[in-house]
């Protein structure tokens, strides 16, 4: 397995590309399943997940053909995604428990097809994860759900129905599953306490472009009138804000100076008030997003993740670096994961001073991290030992870089533009 070695003390300068969002990109994926004709999406980025989906639409019947990269200068590939041909309607075992997004062809499958057997994807690092809410979703709109064998069997012979659906706790992928169920089904469905990350937004937009009537877009009340078919669309993927927030992360961490290049504020401002209010500067520049910090330490700081517009928990990992080298105290509370503190005693060993307790975690300040061996355990603890290796006196090596390479595109490569003395070692 790959490892990731970095000599931190090096403050980053430069320009760094933002890609495609993968969170994005798999629920757009998914929904090529809805339409017989072409879905062309660009500014795809170029990820572990991508492929794992490519994977498991190909298994399905969909033709994707890759169109190079994107015109107009973006990293991201284009793929043509064709799922006139789709057969087969099981997501199996193997593919779904690598990559949970898998679920996200349910809703489509039934929709489209009346049918789909799914494998149940299990829980993750970060917690049991589980799809009774997409479930019981599918179940409003008249789908009948029967768990076999580890596999979710859902089916609708006659076509789904519109209807109510209300989350009792807001869910991205329920939300996502739904709407592209809805976009097809009888009749007027609304969704109460729908997410409103924005990539469920892009999601919303795309269907719109392939002919789906959706109404209320951005908020937490989605409103769609059925259709009787989706045509194809040329979509591009919006971008990716978690990327973004990270490596905001990294300039500030390394008191560097760096222009994120595709950034958009408006994508991460709970994550910029924090940031702003620790001391990192943070402003809009013609092409994207600019994060210094020359002078001045970092404050500490307190931080609740939350359902967007709240502070996201994908960046819960990387700010909890940040605390680990500020002034003072910070409390960082995950309250949407059950588990999603497994790069604590990693950094613990780096140094950094951090006590959890339940699901908030103290963090004091300390002078210096110490580069050390460590182990990445989910997609987004492994981009903050990344961070942390960055700040930190001396050499990290960071092993099983297998989960960064989900969900981050050329990493090292991005950052050692910048100056970061880091590089992989392929094994
Ligand atoms: C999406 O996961 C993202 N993944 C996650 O990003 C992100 O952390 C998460 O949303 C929250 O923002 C993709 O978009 C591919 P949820 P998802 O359904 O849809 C519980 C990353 O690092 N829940 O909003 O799986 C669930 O257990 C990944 O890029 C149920 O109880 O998240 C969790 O505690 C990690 N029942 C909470 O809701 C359900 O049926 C939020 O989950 C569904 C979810």
């Amino acid at each position: 397995m790959d490892q990731i070695v970095i000599k931190g003390g090096k403050p980053l300068n430069g320009t760094i590309p933002i890609g495609g969002a993968k969170n994005a990109a798999l629920p757009l994926m998914a929904a090529s399943l809805l339409s017989d004709d072409v879905l062309r999406l660009s500014n795809l980025p170029h990820l572990a997940d991508i492929s794992t989906m490519t994977h498991l639409l190909n298994e399905m019947g969909v033709n994707i053909s890759m169109e190079g990269d994107a015109p107009g200068g973006h990293m991201g590939k284009v793929f043509a995604l064709d799922a006139s041909g789709v057969k087969e309607t099981t997501a199996p075992y193997d593919l779904v428990r690598r990559m949970r997004a898998s679920v996200l062809v349910l809703g489509p499958l039934v929709a489209k097809h009346g049918h789909a057997r799914v494998s149940l994807p299990g829980g993750c690092a970060i917690g049991t994860r589980p799809v009774d809410l997409h479930l019981k979703a599918l179940e409003a709109l008249g789908a009948e759900i029967e768990l076999s064998e580890g596999y979710v069997e859902a089916k609708a012979p006659k076509g789904l129905v519109g209807g109510h659906v209300l989350f009792s706790n807001v869910t991205v992928g329920g939300t996502e599953n739904i709407l592209m169920a809805a976009c097809l089904a009888k009749g007027e469905t609304t969704i109460s306490n729908a997410a409103r990350e924005p990539e469920v937004s892009d999601l919303a937009h795309c269907l719109v472009a392939m002919g789906a009537k959706i109404e209320g877009i951005g908020t937490d009340t989605l409103k769609v009138q059925g259709v009787e078919r989706l045509h194809g669309a040329d979509y591009e993927v919006i971008v990716d804000r978690i990327e973004m927030g990270s490596y905001a992360v990294a300039a500030a961490v390394t008191g560097g100076d760096v222009v994120l290049k595709g950034g958009r504020i408006d994508l991460i401002e709970a994550v910029v008030d924090v940031m702003r209010e620790a001391g990192v500067e943070i402003e809009e520049v013609e092409d994207g997003l600019r994060v210094s910090r020359k002078n001045g330490a970092i404050k500490g700081f307190d931080v609740m993740t939350e359902p967007y517009a709240g502070f996201p928990t994908d960046m819960q990992a990387q700010m909890m670096v940040l605390a680990s080298v500020a002034e003072g105290a910070s409390m960082i509370t995950e309250t949407i994961f059950e588990n999603r503190f497994m790069h604590v005693p990693e950094l613990v060993r780096m140094g950094a001073d951090i006590n959890v307790h339940g699901r908030s975690a103290i963090v004091r300040g300390v002078q210096k991290l110490s580069g050390a061996q460590v182990m990445a355990t989910d997609l987004r603890a492994s981009s903050s030992l990344v961070l942390a290796g960055l700040v930190a006196e001396g050499e990290t090596v960071i092993n099983r870089v297998y989960h960064l390479d989900r969900g981050y595109e050329r990493l090292e490569e991005k950052l050692a533009a910048c100056g970061a003395d880091i590089e992989r070692i392929r094994e």
